[in-house]
């Protein structure tokens, strides 16, 4: 059995779920919200230690304005409904991105739910927020250049370089799912994902459910993973 520590999600396919239901865009992401607590509680139960969500990248910035409005308001949304649920099923919120460019009145909202949720054990739910990959990468080498010139610190390898990413502490990502049918990474968790298995499915985030993940996990469950090594039980 494949260890699932570490589940990532990239959950596409809100606006065409709205197009489909005639609904405007943002109906898509209020839907969005309510898959996204219910999953959370589900794989909280599952024993999935990390959930990481693709919620906002660097690039959403050139949607309509009123849509990306709309998404820096739904962690309002999401908070003031389940924060109570989510404390009941000692779930922890963390976030990864560049907070400099979020909306304060957003920042206060998602670090108040850091704080309120920052002694709990539970699964992490960790938000990427204003996150890109490259965005993160590219920090991360400035933050360990500095240190090195500051004498902090000496060689760099693949395990220390993990500490000056975002997900620092975090185990590595096992499976990513994206909804939605396309076939890319979008800048998401570049380093992270080296080893990762995927899985993309036809299904639009808001009609995605527990359901579907467990078909997700059990497409999982059947990979052999080697991690660039080989099955020395094969014979050819
Ligand atoms: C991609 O669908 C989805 C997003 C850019 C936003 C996803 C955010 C959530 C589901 C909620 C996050 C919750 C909180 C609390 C921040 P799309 O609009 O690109 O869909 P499309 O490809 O069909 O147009």
């Amino acid at each position: 059995m494949n260890t699932l520590n570490h589940l990532a999600i990239i959950m596409d396919g809100n606006g065409r779920w709205a197009k489909k239901n005639k609904l405007p865009r943002t109906a898509g992401h209020y839907k969005g919200v309510e898959v996204l607590r219910s999953i959370t509680i589900y794989a909280n139960r599952l024993g999935i230690k990390c959930l990481t969500v693709y919620a906002f990248s660097t690039e959403n910035w050139k949607r309509s304005a009123e849509e990306v409005g709309y998404i820096m308001s739904l962690p309002k949304i999401f908070f003031s409904a389940y924060i109570k649920e989510l404390m009941d099923n000692n779930v922890q919120i963390m976030i990864i991105g560049d907070r400099e460019k979020i909306p304060a009145e957003t920042m206060k909202v998602i670090d108040e739910a850091i704080e309120t949720t920052k002694n709990n054990t539970g699964l992490i739910l960790n938000f990427a927020f204003n996150y890109g990959a490259r965005d993160e990468i590219v920090r991360a080498a400035k933050k360990y250049a500095q240190d090195y010139k500051d004498g902090k610190v000496d060689d760099l390898d693949e395990e220390s370089f993990n500490d000056y990413l975002y997900t620092a502490g975090l185990p590595d990502v096992d499976l990513l799912i994206r909804t939605g049918s396309e076939m890319r990474l979008s800048n998401f968790l570049l380093y992270q994902l080296a080893y990762s298995e995927f899985v993309v499915i036809d299904t639009l985030w808001p009609d995605f459910n527990n359901e579907v993940l467990d078909e997700c996990i059990e497409i999982y469950q059947k990979r052999k993973r080697n991690f660039g090594g080989r099955d020395e039980t094969e014979s050819n």
